[in-house]
């Protein structure tokens, strides 16, 4: 009977905690010698498979009209940050993307430690006409953080501090080179949290957050960022620092330029201080991951975990069977806690009366399995747990990195059409792919579509691109739901913005930074 199926779930076993680094470092590799056709040759199958061919010679970019880079420039820069904080080698982590797709041909990386530097730095290019690229974590899965060509690397890692936490009010002021995690942790010792998290934590920047204006795992309980920032810190192409820093949710005094600069991927700004609306953490946490049979049975789960978990509910994301045994494969310090199912669901609740939380997941879970839609699972409230379910879907993305190459696409969908370009998908491949599967961000309509290959494969690309924005695009959907445009969509921009909007975009550049130096290539054509 499905109720004593019910209590039969397994509580997960406390076994030797997935310790493993969740991030790697860009790894540093050797170069290789270009070989065969350009775009054979312009990725990479795997982690450990040789760098990828310049971008600039497989993608046939035309350099920008810029300066080059000369020995007076770099003793200028030496002269205002310091020899140790301006990189002439050893600069592949900095010009290679995370996905070792995209790989520019920087000389020069700068690391400034305050607002005034990055003011300077802006100020030198924008007379010299130098070609920017802001970098915060290199997490960014659009190539937006790498430069194409010979752009130079700005750098905000020593911007790194929490300058302030107040409890009594949620707000925190935070520079935006600080990691994530760290400033989460600086908010948890004050009882609070920041609202964003993914799986990228370790590495990526807050500012990289903003600017790209990631989603993550909570969005269904906290929004997205443009609600949750309160103000920005901004250099301007030009050197000249905007101030537009806030300590109020309500503040309508004028046109709400903050927003132009969260989710703008640095080609309107460097956002170099923020501050941040941080909600308390949750006393109780609770998380079920639980197998299901269809797709149908995933809504209907969704809108039963709306109903009935209500306020507590605090992430729904699905993981397709190939995404998760994927992970399972590749990772084997995962302990996957029920296996054998289509459909994944890893659900959790944050609220502030664990007997209440614990008594409400596991009517939500019993009724849904009397109602033959979850199959089987497990729940908890242990911390230690909890993150080790977490740990599953973070690992999600990098098992299908680290296996071979993926083609990686975060659309938004509208829910009942939300699965179905992946069975499209895989038809459309066939053979030619080895895994096709999505997971995602369910409670947002954000599904992460991934094509693997074993390498780079131009046969398969025509078979993904454009049909996967044609396809998102005929239902409304949107072609970038979190990762952004960066380098890598920026020809498939049209397909979510009419041309209105796309000229308004080019104007708005235009008037921030009318030289175009800060991360060309990038977003607009
Ligand atoms: P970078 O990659 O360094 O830069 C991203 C863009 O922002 C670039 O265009 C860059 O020029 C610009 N930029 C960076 N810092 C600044 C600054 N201070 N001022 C102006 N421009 C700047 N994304 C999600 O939305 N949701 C997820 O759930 C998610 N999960 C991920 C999981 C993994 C394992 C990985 C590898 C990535 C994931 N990402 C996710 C993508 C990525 O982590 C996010 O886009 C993240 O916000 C990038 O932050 P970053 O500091 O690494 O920025
Ligand atoms: C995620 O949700 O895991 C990230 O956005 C990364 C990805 O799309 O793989
Ligand atoms: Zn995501």
């Amino acid at each position: 009977m499905r109720f004593q199926r019910l209590l039969q779930m397994r509580r997960l076993a406390t076994s030797a905690s997935a310790s493993a680094t969740l991030m790697r470092a860009p790894k540093q590799t050797t170069h290789h010698s270009t070989m065969g056709t350009s775009l054979s040759v312009r990725t990479m199958a795997g982690s450990g498979a040789a760098i990828p061919e310049l971008t600039q010679i497989t993608d046939n970019v035309q350099r920008g009209n810029y300066a080059t880079l000369n020995d007076a420039d770099v003793a200028h820069f030496e002269k205002l940050l310091g020899t140790n904080h301006v990189l002439t080698e050893d600069l592949e982590g900095y010009n290679i993307c995370f996905l070792k797709r995209i790989r520019g041909n920087s000389k020069l990386v700068l690391k400034p430690g305050n607002t005034e530097e990055v003011a300077a730095i802006m100020r030198y290019c924008n007379e010299r006409k130098l070609a920017v690229v802001p970098q915060g974590g290199n997490t960014g899965l659009v190539g937006g953080s790498v430069p194409i060509c010979d752009e130079i690397v700005l750098s905000l890692q020593r911007l790194n501090k929490v300058l302030s936490v107040d409890e009594v009010t949620g707000i925190a002021i935070v520079e935006s080179g600080c990691i994530l995690e760290n400033f989460d942790q600086r908010a948890r010792d004050v009882g609070l949290t920041v609202p964003l998290d993914l799986g990228a934590k370790a590495s990526c920047h807050i500012g990289g957050n903003v600017s790209t204006n990631a989603g993550g795992v909570r969005v269904v309980r906290y929004g997205n960022l443009h609600g949750s920032v309160l103000g920005v810190e901004a250099v301007l192409a030009n050197g000249q620092v905007l101030d537009l820093m806030s300590n109020f949710k309500k503040d309508n005094t004028g046109y709400h330029m903050k927003h132009l600069f969260i989710g703008s991927e640095g080609t309107l700004g460097v956002i170099t201080k923020l501050s941040m609306l941080c909600p308390h953490s949750s006393k109780a946490v609770n998380v079920a991951f639980i197998g299901l049979n269809s797709f149908d049975d995933v809504l209907k789960t969704f809108v039963s975990a709306k109903r009935n978990l209500g306020e507590i509910l605090s992430s729904c994301e699905l993981i397709d069977e190939r995404a998760l045994n994927t992970a399972l494969q590749q990772f084997k310090f995962l302990n996957a806690p029920i296996s054998g199912f289509p459909f994944y669901m890893l659900i959790e609740t944050s609220g502030s009366n664990g007997d209440h939380d614990e008594e409400k997941i596991n009517q939500f879970i019993g009724d849904g399995m009397e109602r033959g839609e979850i199959q089987d699972g497990t729940v908890t409230g242990d911390p230690g747990k909890v993150q080790e379910i977490w740990k599953i879907r973070e690992m999600v993305p990098l098992g299908l990195i680290e296996k071979s190459f993926c083609f990686k696409y975060d659309i938004s969908l509208p829910l009942r059409d939300f699965y179905s370009i992946v069975d499209v998908m895989r038809e459309r491949c066939g053979s030619l792919a080895t895994i096709v599967c999505g997971y995602g961000h369910l409670g947002d309509s954000n599904l992460h579509l991934n094509v693997s290959c074993d390498e780079f494969n131009d046969e398969i690309y025509k078979r993904v691109e454009p049909f996967v924005y044609e396809y998102t695009s005929k239902l409304k959907g949107s072609i970038s739901a979190e990762h952004g445009i960066g380098f890598l969509k920026k020809d498939y921009l049209h397909y979510s913005k009419n041309s209105v909007a796309i000229d308004w975009m080019r104007d708005m550049k235009k008037l921030l930074d009318p030289n175009g130096i800060l991360n060309p290539y990038k977003v607009l054509n």
